[in-house]
């Protein structure tokens, strides 16, 4: 599976373009399948229609633990450093793994859980939230994790969305100084979903919660007299793995469907391709299960390849801001993952807080979610991989579950600030905008791919015209990403970043129209537009334009806007709160009615030099006014 020269990278690209079902099912080989498949793929972007392995049969953890326990059973699956800098860390075997996995799939067995059905889950990072993914897998169970920042209303849209009949949480989660109350938020989420019969509570803040009888029950004491042993489920290759709800250009996030065979083949090949991960290596990716790189390239892929992971609770800056540089002396950590967002933020804080760490067995270093701009990949190459480690740029998306576009450490060339070069099996494209693909090497346009990869998207969980909307249709016979991207004079790869209606906040997906619609929830507000705009550390930020109701245009400025900021934590979650909020008596409109938002981007960039001809607008005086309070 393992490319290991650049005259191979070439040559194995090659062969996965001229016969990608070939060149997939040698790799299928490799894992443990209880029955092939008869077929490798078959496929139709029209409809579309994308299935893997057909009729193969399989568990994705006996993959992971009978696969390899023989082997390697007393080694090291996970590594866990707690959010407290005191508190000892577990080093947990992939046989204890295992074994916490199969008694944990008794519980959710013992609680009426069974094959198809979805179980949400609502967790801190800590090793249960793997073992609730796993144990789920393990039953045939799909999961759909809820990250734990968000709101009651969004753990309560994603439980309706998926129609859950258990939910896993916590009674709290520690975030840096903070906790987060998990059971409370979950408790207001619950009162919206009757479909949840059962809610298992894992203890780790200890703080007082409410446990609700016949409903609730503690995770540690549903284990006890619980047996060990839990036979795999047999599932089907295109049976779904897991649901994960992602943001777009409208305003309901959509459930996200993998499946498992090409789910498992293609995260495992990119993993062990793209980090270049061998044997004793320690490998920390510093993402949340709540979002797809936790679930790709923490709880899956580095546990398929058999590779020992670091996963921390807290976050970056807490309690200081040597905090991910210290776990990496501490563990002896070789390949670290991370955000550019993250990156930024630690730059910002000054090299004091580097210099005092060796960071001297550190091999890869990787980044994933957003562009990385030039200084901070060269700061990260410099200050952190000590000018030796690669730094692989990684391109992917929440629906293509696994790595398209980047590096090979230390096989292929890295450039800054690009992503560079396809995985093999990988068939970007780019297009212009009325989908003609722009042939050859310097071009720019939208990102497409034109060949289905096995761990792509299958649908949109209960609503297929969605998936065959958003992703298929825009384009015919290609499945569009949503990025801009060019390809330069080498063939290389650079993403220049999204050119639908979709924010990139730290590395986190938000829809314009999702967070306008939390807005809107205010009763305060009469309506809202909301752009992005370049952000120092974020990324992105958020820039809300607002009108307010008439009444409310009287009221105290700020009071107003802590109010759209509380209505926007209560409706998402404290990611989508806005950076900034102008309050304004309209928003700029073409005479149909249409929110002119290419002229708030441009006010929200403060670059006014071209706003175009606003004299065709319903309203061109609003222009000036909005400029003026945004002082631009
Ligand atoms: O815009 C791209 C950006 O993140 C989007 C996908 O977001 P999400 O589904 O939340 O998954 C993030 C983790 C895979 C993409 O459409 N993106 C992701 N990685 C990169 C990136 N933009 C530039 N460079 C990257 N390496």
């Amino acid at each position: 599976m393992r490319i290991h020269s650049l005259q191979q990278y070439f040559e194995e690209y090659k062969k996965s373009i001229e016969n990608p079902e070939k060149f997939w099912e040698n790799i299928a080989e490799n894992f443990y399948w209880r029955k092939k498949w008869d077929k490798v793929l078959e496929w139709n972007f029209d409809e579309p229609n994308i299935q893997w392995f057909i009729n193969g049969k399989l568990n994705i953890t006996e993959n992971i633990f009978e696969r390899n326990l023989a082997d390697f059973g007393n080694q090291t699956a996970i590594i866990w450093e707690s959010n407290h800098i005191d508190e000892p860390s577990q080093h947990i075997s992939y046989q204890q793994l295992f074994e916490k996995v199969t008694q944990f799939a008794n519980v959710l067995k013992n609680q009426g859980a069974k094959k198809g059905d979805r179980i949400a889950i609502y967790m801190p990072m800590v090793p249960e939230a793997v073992v609730a993914m796993l144990a789920c897998a393990r039953i045939g169970a799909i999961h759909s994790v809820v990250f734990g920042g968000f709101s009651a209303q969004s753990l309560s849209d994603r439980i309706i969305d998926a129609q859950a009949n258990i939910l896993i949480t916590a009674d709290g989660a520690f975030r840096g100084a903070k906790t987060i109350s998990l059971k409370n938020i979950a408790d207001e989420a619950l009162e919206k979903c009757p479909s949840i019969q059962k809610c298992i509570v894992l203890e780790r803040t200890k703080e007082t919660i409410q446990m609700k009888n016949g409903r609730d029950i503690w995770w540690h004491e549903a284990l006890e007299n619980t047996a060990i042993e839990c036979e795999a489920t047999e599932m089907d290759s295109e049976d779904m793995l897991f649901i994960l709800y992602t943001s777009g250009s409208t305003g309901k996030p959509k459930g996200v469907v993998h499946t498992i065979g090409g789910y498992m083949v293609y995260t495992t090949y990119s993993f062990q391709n793209v980090f270049q991960y061998n044997k004793g290596d320690i490998y920390f990716c510093t993402a949340d299960v709540g979002w797809i790189t936790g679930h790709s390239y923490m709880a899956y892929a580095p546990l398929l390849a058999g590779g020992t992971m670091v996963m921390y609770e807290g976050i970056p800056n807490y309690p200081h801001a040597g905090r991910f540089w210290e776990i990496i002396d501490k563990h002896k950590v070789t390949h670290f993952y991370t955000a550019p967002t993250a990156i930024r933020a630690l730059m910002a804080t000054g090299l004091e807080h580097v210099k005092p760490y060796q960071l001297d067995t550190l091999k890869v270093l990787g980044t994933v979610g957003e562009p990385i701009n030039a200084e901070a990949w060269h700061w990260y190459h410099t200050h952190i991989g000590k000018g030796k480690c690669p730094i692989v740029d990684t391109w992917w998306q929440t629906e293509t579950g696994g790595i398209m576009i980047s590096s090979l450490a230390g096989i292929t060339p890295t450039k800054p600030t690009f992503a560079t070069l396809p995985l093999a099996g990988v068939q970007p494209i780019i297009v212009d905008s009325e989908g003609n693909e722009l042939k050859g090497n310097d071009v720019e346009g939208n990102l497409c791919i034109k060949f289905p990869f096995p761990s792509m998207l299958r649908t949109t969980y209960g609503d297929h015209q969605r998936c065959k909307q958003t992703y298929f249709s825009t384009y015919k016979g290609l499945y569009f990403t949503g990025d801009g991207a060019r390809r330069d004079e080498e063939g290389h790869y650079r993403i220049l970043g999204r050119v639908d209606d979709v924010i990139n906040v730290s590395g986190h997906r938000l829809g314009t129209a999702e967070v306008e619609n939390a807005i809107n929830e205010n009763p305060l507000v009469n309506e809202s537009a909301v752009v992005g705009y370049p952000h120092d550390i974020k990324g992105q930020g958020i820039y809300a334009f607002v009108v307010l109701e008439k009444d409310a245009q009287t009221q105290e400025k700020e009071t107003m806007k802590a109010s759209i900021i509380s209505t926007v934590n209560k409706i998402i979650g404290a990611i989508a709160k806005p950076d900034k909020i102008l309050l304004c008596s309209g928003l700029p409109k073409t005479r149909s009615g249409k929110i002119m938002r290419r002229i708030l981007r441009k006010i929200a960039e403060g670059d006014v030099s071209n706003l175009g001809d606003i004299t065709t607008l319903l309203n061109p005086e609003i222009v000036e006014e909005i400029k003026k309070e945004a002082g631009v």
